[in-house]
């Protein structure tokens, strides 16, 4: 296990009506100038937007608004909000929507105390100096984490590129977490959401840091709850035990708690990020079709243990008569079927995608540098995992 320091400083609000509190957070984040940040139109169609629409009228508190972020979001999103905040002289950011809406509001924060333009962050360009705004989240997907962590992932539609910017300072101020909201998230985005949630603890669970023996057990008990609650998700949308269980789960899988002490991979995120940059395919779909490649491509006589300790303890699959490689297979089997019961596409050609473009995505993919640490991986292995996914 490694050393770590560790702060988790967002104020989470969990459950029904808990958008009550709404006000009461924007008072004590001293939120005064508002701007109230959203999607294509689901809260407006769910009754969200009329909910937050009516706590600040109620309260006075003045608000701005900018819609239509897309998913995947475009920098664009992020000028044009930071354009609103210093037009309107705008202090407090409040994000209502899933990862893609939360981390444009993420890309406003930083961008508004920045003289340059915000790609600069992701470009790597620039580093955040000044304090960001201060952002709040009223969440309506579970998946990425992004309601409480350090994340901003954004997309350059013009370049073709969507990078990361990670910094302490982007975790929001609060979160609300209504299960509630969850109930009309479509089936599809249900699901990818939860293969999401999956892949952030894959990348912290297969780690080359040995000793994590608390950390592998919490992955577990995030990965268990999540398989657990999935089917009954996808039958029966509305189902609050389900949803709660969920949303929590996708939480607590990327706040960094089951980072600390050990080191990371990230390899994969890394490779599909560069195939949701160029084809319309929603983050999570992308990654049921790469991680099980992953897995295939990574498993040797090494990492071997580490498979069969994921294969026995999340999937229950007895090692009996069995060597050590066939009980990995067996887990990664068990992965694959699972994506496959959430109706997630399986092969990049079942999502549109051909291998014309894969040695570009290669390059790009390790353009800051060799991916992964569980198993290194360069531009010829991206390749490979690119290919295996076909
Ligand atoms: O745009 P609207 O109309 O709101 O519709 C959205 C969108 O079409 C819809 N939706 C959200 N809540 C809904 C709902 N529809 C009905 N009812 C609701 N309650 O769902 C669609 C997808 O939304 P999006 O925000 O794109 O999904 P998600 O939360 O999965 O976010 C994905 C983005 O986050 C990035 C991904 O790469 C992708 O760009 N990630 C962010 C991370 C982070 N900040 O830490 C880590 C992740 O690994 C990930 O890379
Ligand atoms: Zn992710």
């Amino acid at each position: 296990m490694l050393n770590f320091t560790m702060s988790l400083p967002t104020e989470v609000c969990f459950g029904k009506d808990s958008i009550d509190k709404l006000a009461e957070y924007i008072n004590k984040f001293n939120g005064k100038r508002i701007l109230l940040a959203y999607g294509g139109g689901s809260i407006i169609k769910n009754g969200i937007y009329d909910k937050i629409t009516a706590i600040l009228n109620a309260n006075g508190i003045f608000y701005k608004e900018l819609s239509d972020i897309k998913p995947n979001p475009d920098i664009s999103s992020v000028r044009d909000g930071v354009k609103i905040i210093r037009e309107h002289e705008l202090d407090f950011i409040l994000a209502a929507g899933g990862g893609s809406v939360i981390d444009a509001c993420k890309g406003m924060a930083a961008g508004a105390v920045y003289d340059g333009d915000p790609w600069d962050f992701y470009l790597r360009k620039a580093k955040l100096t000044g304090t960001p705004l201060p952002v709040g989240v009223i969440l309506t997907l579970a998946a990425t984490g992004s309601e409480t962590n350090w994340g901003s992932i954004v997309s350059n539609a013009k370049t073709e590129r969507k990078l990361p910017f990670r910094h302490e300072l982007l975790r929001p101020k609060f979160a609300v977490l209504d299960p509630c909201f969850t109930y009309s998230v479509p089936a599809y985005h249900t699901a990818a959401g939860i293969v999401d949630i999956m892949a952030h603890v894959f990348e912290q669970y297969f780690s080359p840091t040995d000793g994590a023996f608390l950390s592998d057990r919490l992955s577990e008990a995030v990965m268990k709850t999540v398989i657990h609650y999935a089917p009954a998700v996808m039958a029966d949308p509305e189902n609050y035990e389900a949803r709660a269980n969920i949303l929590w789960a996708g939480t607590l899988a990327l706040n960094q708690i089951l980072t600390y002490g050990k080191m990371t991979d990230w390899a994969t995120h890394m490779i599909e990020h560069e195939v949701s940059a160029i084809y319309d395919i929603s983050h999570g779909a992308g990654l049921a079709i790469l991680f099980p490649n992953w897995m295939r491509f990574a498993l040797d006589e090494d990492t071997q243990p580490k498979f069969v300790e994921y294969s026995k303890n999340v999937w229950g699959v007895s090692a009996d008569g069995k060597t050590g490689f066939e009980v990995a297979h067996e887990g990664i089997d068990r992965t694959t079927e699972f994506f496959k019961s959430l109706n997630m596409p399986l092969t990049l050609t079942e999502a549109g995608i051909d291998g014309s473009r894969f040695d570009e995505m290669a390059e790009k993919a390790v353009a800051f540098g060799d991916l992964g640490s569980f198993r290194k991986l360069g531009k010829n292995d991206v390749l490979e995992i690119l290919i295996m996914s076909l």
